[in-house]
């Protein structure tokens, strides 16, 4: 029952991210925020027109797009976003009656926002490419890049060499280093959904609570049903979650309202989130010209993809695009969240030094069936996990990107990194980015 679907996104097109707008206007200017806005309503005009173009049938939908609270204290800060918003010129509205099941203290509605079946869209898009004469390669990782004389590059893969002049770095996270730097200036952070059959009418809209604890709401088709995706639970990867069980948590927030519901499927995903809250859209580094990347997107990936996609092509076809400036990726301008910033450089020593130097806090025989811990085997830590018959796979729980500790996952029954955000399966396969190569292994089962 506990199937990845719907690409591991909640598909919301929206230029609602949060609140925002007022965090925009103070950290940047009036012009920056109203830009930032109009590049994402031209996001959701741009996807509908390509949905329309190349006939995607993917559920696309015009929904109300809501950020609400629970919390009288929260109020203003809705109230305080309102204002800004409208101060753009933007048509927004405070609310404090909406279809969720449940009462709230107030909301923020973008009207004719969107959502779609993401994986549809998807399909949609490659078949486009395929019928203009475009080919696609999967299952192809792209290991190195390597810059020629003549600023040309090639792309090194496991097999195979591609010569090309210009690059886009799609990767989700960057896994160029050097230069590029942008394990410096972002992290992952890991949320989870469930999908479920309400057995009940449900609501229209989509939702997402103002602050903690972040709970996210849309509904999807499936064959003749409605569905609820809810969402939540956000952490950073590689952190524990501050629930023992998350997915318990959604299932008991949708008990709440939908007591006789069916799960039918749960999945977690991870967003690269950039120190300054603004996605990195434009050149990769100044050293390689014709190398552009587009990632940061928070949790927003929808719209910031299609804005990303926008000025790429701009870049590349040497036209000028309005909102480039906006998205950067070569900014130097001080990074206003040093909070965020000071903890990741003190999480990341962590992981790279101190944590390393720490004694295990099991001993084999502690380990349960079915989970994982690190131990210390002669000086050395290794990391382990006993399958639920006891079978033991054992790891070199040292990441093989940057060389960060490995902390054990037994939601997924992982290794994930603390640091930037890469997987690795129990069997120390590398599921996830920036890392590419896979974990060390032992056999210890003799
Ligand atoms: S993801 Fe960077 S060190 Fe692990």
């Amino acid at each position: 029952m506990a199937k990845k679907q719907h690409g591991h996104t909640t598909a919301k097109i929206t230029s609602a991210h949060g609140l925002f707008y007022d965090y925009l206007i103070k950290s940047h200017s009036k012009k920056f925020a109203a830009n930032y806005l109009e590049a994402n309503e031209k996001a959701i005009e741009n996807i509908k027109e390509i949905v329309d173009s190349e006939r995607i049938k993917c559920d696309f939908e015009y929904q109300n797009n809501y950020v609400y609270t629970t919390n009288k204290s929260e109020v203003s800060n809705i109230k305080k976003e309102v204002e800004a918003v409208e101060s753009l010129g933007f048509p927004c509205e405070f609310v404090t009656k909406t279809g969720l099941p449940f009462e709230i203290e107030g909301a923020i509605c973008f009207k004719n926002q969107a959502q779609f079946h993401p994986l549809k869209y998807l399909y949609g898009l490659c078949n486009s490419i395929i019928s203009h004469n475009g080919n696609i390669y999967s299952n192809t990782v792209a290991t190195n890049l390597e810059q020629l004389i003549d600023n040309t590059y090639v792309v090194h893969t496991k097999y195979h060499k591609v010569k090309c002049e210009y690059v886009i770095v799609a990767t989700h996270y960057p896994f160029i280093n050097f230069p590029g730097f942008y394990f410096t200036k972002m992290y992952q952070s890991t949320s989870y959904i469930i999908a479920i059959d309400p057995k009940k009418t449900l609501f229209n809209g989509m939702y997402i609570s103002s602050s903690e604890p972040i709970f996210s709401y849309r509904t999807a088709k499936l064959g003749g049903k409605k569905l609820l995706l809810i969402g939540g639970g956000d952490h950073k990867t590689g952190h524990p979650s501050c629930y023992q069980d998350t997915y318990g948590i959604l299932e008991k927030e949708a008990r709440k309202y939908y007591p006789e519901c069916e799960v039918l499927y749960k999945w977690n995903t991870r967003d690269c989130i950039s120190l300054d809250k603004i996605p990195y859209i434009g050149q990769y580094s100044s050293a390689m010209p014709n190398v552009f990347v587009g990632t940061g997107f928070k949790k927003w990936g929808m719209t910031s993809s299609n804005v990303a996609a926008n000025i790429i092509v701009d870049k590349i076809c040497d036209k000028k695009n309005k909102y480039e400036y906006l998205f950067k990726s070569l900014r130097l301008k001080p990074i206003k969240n040093r909070d965020e910033m000071k903890n990741m450089i003190v999480q990341s020593a962590n992981s790279l030094l101190f944590d390393k130097l720490k004694d295990a806090n099991l001993s084999f025989d502690e380990i349960a069936y079915n989970s994982g811990s690190i131990i210390e085997i002669n000086n050395e830590k290794i990391g382990i996990y006993k399958d639920p018959n006891g079978k033991i796979y054992a790891v070199k729980p040292i990441c093989t990107h940057l060389g960060c500790l490995l902390s054990w996952n037994d939601i997924d029954k992982t290794w994930d990194c603390p640091c930037h955000g890469s997987r690795f399966d129990y069997r120390g396969k590398n599921i996830y980015d920036p890392a590419f190569r896979d974990l060390d292994f032992y056999d210890l089962n003799d």
